[in-house]
């Protein structure tokens, strides 16, 4: 289970919104929750296609929650998914945290039924590329 009060929130959120997740074709449910800089917590679930390449992991989904909601920057962000294995996010998605997170955050990785693990982003990817490049 989780460690902190921060953590116990965000992995509630977290499952809370998996269990929303339109995943037929996987039936893999992902739910993902940010602690923002505005102090809320911002969620999203999977949202799969009959067009494969066209569904959304969770996490874009909880970004997308959060610029809606007027949060700007992720603090801290959960994502749950089924099983023992933490479930990290995928390539695409670490490039997408990358825009709206410092790499000192810690990206929470929990298989349900597993325990949690714990990554800053720049473990997850180094030597990346940012808004900073481009002078933002
Ligand atoms: N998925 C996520 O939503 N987030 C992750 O971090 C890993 C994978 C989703 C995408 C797809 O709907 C399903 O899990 C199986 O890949």
């Amino acid at each position: 289970m989780p460690k902190n009060e921060n953590d116990k929130a965000l992995f509630a959120a977290a499952e809370a919104v998996r269990g929303k997740a339109y995943a037929p074709y996987s039936n893999f449910h992902v739910g993902a929750a940010i602690l923002a800089d505005d102090g809320k917590i911002y969620a999203g679930c999977n949202i799969e296609n009959a067009s494969y390449p066209v569904g959304n992991c969770a996490e874009p989904s909880a970004i997308a929650a959060m610029i809606a909601g007027g949060g700007k920057r992720i603090q801290r962000i959960y994502v749950t998914g089924p099983g023992v294995t933490p479930v990290t996010p995928c390539g695409a998605c670490r490039q997408r945290i990358r825009e709206f997170a410092d790499l000192d955050v810690e990206v929470i990785s929990h298989g349900v039924h597993g325990t949690p693990l714990v990554q800053t982003l720049e473990q997850l990817l180094p030597h990346s590329f940012g808004p900073e490049f481009l002078g933002r």
